[in-house]
């Protein structure tokens, strides 16, 4: 069982399809700020921007009306840390199962137990595992997964590496990818095409929710000619 903290900021005024979420999302704040912090799992700095700078920024891509993630997708999140975006989304969208592929011990035990605690246990699958192996084990192995995202974890290139042999032909990679998102877009361009995803392309969503705006690279897994 994960301990909480109380000293959490509180959580900002949140876009009409987030508010049935708030309480779940604020109960995980609440572990990611103490727990979470605790354990080194983010950095002591982040407390204050819980909020914006991590859940926001993961939670408005899952937006339904951005159309990134469909109703009902099977999603897995590639080096998941914490559980960003992989638990806000689950949390935010009750429609998703969810598996968060994470190599540290540390990490996964603490996303184990947000699980639990955030009563996510039927949608949410925590796999230990590097993503570049874990596929099989990520659903890939019964016709992969409709949308694969990651945040913070390596060069778009090896992203997209990882990511395309869990993505079912037609499925997403949604890669969060901040201000780098063009210039690695540019460099790494050939190598998506080269691990079969195509249309790449480089979107800003959550304006007016969460400042900066989050940036997305996302491509389509080539379906079979
Ligand atoms: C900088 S953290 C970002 C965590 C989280 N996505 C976020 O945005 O806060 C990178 C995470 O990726 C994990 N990781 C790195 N390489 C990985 C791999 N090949 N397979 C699975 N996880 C990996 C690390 O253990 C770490 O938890």
């Amino acid at each position: 069982m994960v301990s909480r903290e109380t000293s959490v900021p509180e959580p900002p005024a949140l876009p009409q399809w987030l508010e049935p979420a708030g309480g779940d999302l604020t109960r995980y704040a609440e572990l990611l700020a103490g727990p979470g912090i605790q354990r080194g799992l983010l950095g002591p700095r982040e407390a204050p921007r819980i909020w914006d700078r991590h859940i926001l920024n993961c939670a408005v891509v899952a937006d339904p009306a951005q159309g990134l993630v469909p109703s009902g997708a099977r999603v897995a999140d590639i080096g998941s840390g914490a559980g960003l975006p992989g638990l806000v989304w689950a949390l935010a969208r009750p429609d998703l199962s969810v598996v968060l592929i994470e190599s540290l011990l540390r990490r996964v035990t603490f996303l184990t137990e947000c699980a639990h605690e955030l009563d996510l246990t039927e949608r949410v699958q925590v796999v230990r595992a590097r993503a570049e192996e874990g596929g099989d084990r990520a659903g890939s192995a019964d016709g992969g997964l409709d949308v694969v995202t990651a945040r913070a974890v390596a060069p778009l290139g090896t992203v997209a590496r990882w990511a395309a042999p869990l993505i079912r032909p037609g499925g997403y990679l949604v890669a969060l990818k901040g201000e780098s998102a063009h210039e690695e877009l540019a460099r790494d361009g050939a190598e998506l095409q080269a691990s079969g995803l195509v249309d790449a392309r480089v979107l800003t969503v959550g304006e007016g929710v969460v400042e900066p705006a989050t940036t997305v690279v996302i491509a389509q897994r080539a379906t079979a000619q």
